[in-house]
C-alpha cells in the first residue's frame, strides 16, 4: 500500500508539529507519523523554557544572548546561524502567544546566561507549547497523523529521497511518497542507561539519514544534565532553573562543593557541573549528590516549581525539608543531521529539523533553553523554503535505502530488550561524561562485533567514531587523555556513508 502527500514529517514533537501547521496552512497536504503516542517525545517534558530576549525584559539585549550562545559553543557555533535564529526568536514566541500560550511574565535564570531570559509557563513549558500545536493539527483537514507508526527506511529514487517506508504497531508496512521528507525525530540520549528523554528516542532519524547518504555532524557532543532524580528506575529531570533561583548542590556529607570547581558554582555550564558531581560521587563513594531546595517554603515551591514539587512529593520527598538525591544523565544530543538554515540536508528532498538536526546553533555545547527556541524558530525558515521550492507532484516510487528485512526496527529491538540494554551499557561505559581513546576503541570494537543490526547500533557506532576523531576537550566532549582544547580541532566532525569519516 502507498499514498502520496506533499510533505511527510517523521516525528511529532514541537519541531515537527510546528512545521506541519505551517505547511498545512499554506495548503500543502502533510502526513505526520510518530513512533508512539503523538505526544511522546522530549518536547512534552521540557521544563525550564525558551531562552529569548524580549520587550518584557528591556534590560536584556540580543547581543548578550548571542554572546552567551557563542561562548557556550566554544568556537564551533556558526555565528551567522546564531544571529539569524536569535534575532527571529521573539517574533516566533509572539506566534505562540497568538495561539493562546500564556507565558509567565517573570524570567528564569539558567547556567551561563548573563540575564534572566528563560521565558516559561511555570516549570512545564514544553507541555504548554505542545498543546496548541496538537489542537491545531488535529483539526486541520490537510494533515493526516499516524501514531504508533515508525519510519523504518527512507525511500530513494536516483539521488532524491521521495518518502519513507513505515511500520505500524500491529506490524503493517506501507509507503508514503512525498515531494519533501522531513526528519523531526529528536535525539538519541535514550541509548544511555540513564537518560532524561523518553525511551523511544534512540536516534532513528540519524540512522535513516545516514543510510540515505546524508552527512551527520558533531555526534560526539552529548549533553548530560547534572540534576536528575531517580525514583526507582524512572528518571525525572530537576530543571536548572531551580539552581538559577538559589538551590545548592551538596555531597552526601551535606557539604556544598560547586565553588571549588568553578567560579560560577551552581551556574557553571552543564558539562562542568556534571563533571564536578561525578568527581564528588567518586570521592564520597556514593552514587548521588543532593540538591538542596530547603531555602524555600512549601508554599514558595508550589508557586515557583509546581511540577517539580508535586512530582517529588509523590515520591515521598518534601522539598521544603528534604534534600533530594540527584545525579547526571544523558539529556541532549547537540550533533545531528547536517542542515543549512532552511533545514536542507545534502540529499534532494530530505530535510531535518529540531534536535535531530545540526545547524551550527549550538556548537560544542548548547546554552540552556536554546533548544525549544530552535524548535519554534526553524520551522518558519523550513516552511518558507519548502513553499518557495518548485516541485511537481509525482507518484515517483522509491526503493528503501536499508535492507529493511535485515534491519531490526525499534519494536523488534524492544522484543530483544537485551540488545538495547547492551548498547546502553556500552554507550554509558565508553561515551560518558569523560572519554579516552582506549575505552572508546574497545567499546567501538564491542559494537562492531555484535550480531544484530539495528538503527540504535549504527547510531552508537557513529557517535563513537566521532568521539575518537576529536582528540581534544571542547564543550561537553571531555577526553581525559586530551584534557585541553586544541586549536587544530576548530572544525566540525563530519560523517557520511559514502565518505565514511574525514
Ligand atoms: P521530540 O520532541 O523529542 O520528538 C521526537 C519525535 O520523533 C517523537 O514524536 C517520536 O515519536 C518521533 N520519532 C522518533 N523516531 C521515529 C521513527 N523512527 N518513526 C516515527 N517517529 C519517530 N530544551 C529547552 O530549550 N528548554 C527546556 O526547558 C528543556 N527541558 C527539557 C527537559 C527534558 C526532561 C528533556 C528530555 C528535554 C528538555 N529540553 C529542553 C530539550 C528539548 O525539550 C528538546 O530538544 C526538544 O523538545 C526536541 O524537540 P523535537 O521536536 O526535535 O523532538
Ligand atoms: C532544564 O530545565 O534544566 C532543561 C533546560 C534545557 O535542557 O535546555
Amino acid at each position: 500500500m502507498s499514498a502520496y502527500f506533499d510533505a511527510l514529517i517523521i516525528g511529532s514533537g514541537i519541531a515537527g508539529l510546528n512545521l506541519a501547521r505551517k505547511l498545512a496552512q499554506a495548503g500543502q497536504t502533510v502526513f505526520v507519523c510518530s513512533k508512539e503516542a503523538v505526544t511522546e517525545g522530549s518536547s512534552k517534558y521540557a521544563q525550564g523554557g525558551v531562552a529569548v530576549v524580549s520587550p518584557w525584559n528591556p534590560e536584556d539585549k540580543l547581543e548578550s544572548h548571542i554572546q552567551d550562545t557563542l561562548s557556550a559553543g566554544k568556537g564551533l557555533c556558526d555565528s551567522k546561524i546564531v544571529e539569524t535564529v536569535l534575532s527571529n526568536a521573539w517574533e516566533r514566541v509572539e506566534e505562540f502567544i497568538g495561539l493562546g500560550v500564556k507565558f509567565d511574565k517573570d524570567f528564569y535564570l539558567e547556567g551561563s546566561h548573563s540575564f534572566k531570559r528563560v521565558l516559561h509557563v511555570a516549570d512545564a513549558t514544553g507541555r504548554a507549547l505542545l498543546k496548541p500545536l496538537l489542537d491545531n493539527v488535529s483539526c486541520n483537514l490537510n494533515i493526516a497523523i499516524s501514531q504508533g507508526t515508525e519510519a523504518i527506511s527512507l525511500l530513494k529514487n536516483e539521488d532524491a529521497v521521495v518518502g519513507a517506508r513505515l511500520k505500524t504497531i500491529s506490524g503493517e508496512v506501507f509507503d508514503i511518497n512525498a515531494a519533501q521528507t522531513i526528519l523531526a525525530t529528536g535525539g538519541f540520549a535514550s541509548l544511555y542507561k540513564d537518560h532524561t528523554t523518553p525511551r523511544i528516542l534512540t536516534g532513528d532519524g540519524l540512522a535513516l539519514a545516514y543510510s540515505a547518504g546524508a552527512a551527520l555532524e558533531n555526534l560526539e557532543f552529548i549533553q548530560f544534565h547534572p540534576t536528575v532524580f531517580f525514583n526507582g528506575s524512572k528518571p525525572f529531570l530537576i530543571s536548572e532553573v531551580v539552581r538559577g533561583a538559589g538551590a545548592v548542590l551538596k555531597n552526601i556529607f551535606k557539604q556544598s562543593f560547586m565553588e571549588a570547581y568553578d567560579i560560577k558554582a551552581e551556574l557553571a555550564t552543564r558539562d562542568i557541573v556534571s563533571r564536578a558531581i561525578a568527581e564528588e560521587m567518586k570521592k564520597t563513594e556514593a552514587d548521588y549528590v543532593y540538591l538542596d531546595m530547603t531555602c524555600w517554603s512549601k508554599k514558595d515551591l508550589e508557586e515557583k516549581f509546581p511540577n517539580i514539587y508535586h512530582h517529588c512529593e509523590l515520591s515521598g520527598y518534601d522539598l521544603s525539608q528534604d534534600l533530594l538525591p540527584v545525579r547526571p544523565a544523558a539529556h541532549y544530543c547537540i550533533g545531528g543531521i547536517k542542515t543549512d538554515i532552511h533545514g536542507r540536508t545534502n540529499i534532494k528532498g530530505l530535510y531535518a529539523i529540531g534536535e535531530c538536526a545540526y545547524t551550527g546553533l549550538h556548537g560544542a555545547n548548547r546554552l540552556a533553553s536554546n533548544s525549544l527556541l530552535e524548535c519554534i524558530v526553524m520551522p518558519e525558515f523550513l516552511a518558507n523554503s519548502i513553499l518557495g521550492t518548485e516541485f511537481t507532484k509525482s507518484n515517483k516510487l522509491g526503493e528503501p535505502c536499508e535492507d529493511v528485512n535485515a534491519a531490526l526496527s525499534y519494536r523488534e529491538i524492544k522484543a530483544e530488550e537485551e540488545n538495547l540494554k547492551n548498547i546502553q551499557n556500552i554507550m554509558t561505559q565508553g561515551l560518558g561524561i569523560e572519554r579516552n581513546a582506549n575505552e572508546l576503541k574497545s567499546c567501538l570494537n564491542d559494537l562492531k562485533h555484535r550480531t544484530e543490526t539495528s538503527k540504535a547500533r549504527l547510531v552508537a557506532e557513529l557517535a563513537f567514531e566521532s568521539a575518537l576523531k576529536r582528540e581534544e576537550s571542547r564543550g561537553c566532549h571531555f577526553r581525559s587523555d586530551f584534557p585541553k582544547a586544541n586549536s587544530n580541532y576548530m572544525n566540525n566532525t563530519l560523517i557520511q556513508k559514502s565518505l565514511k569519516t574525514h
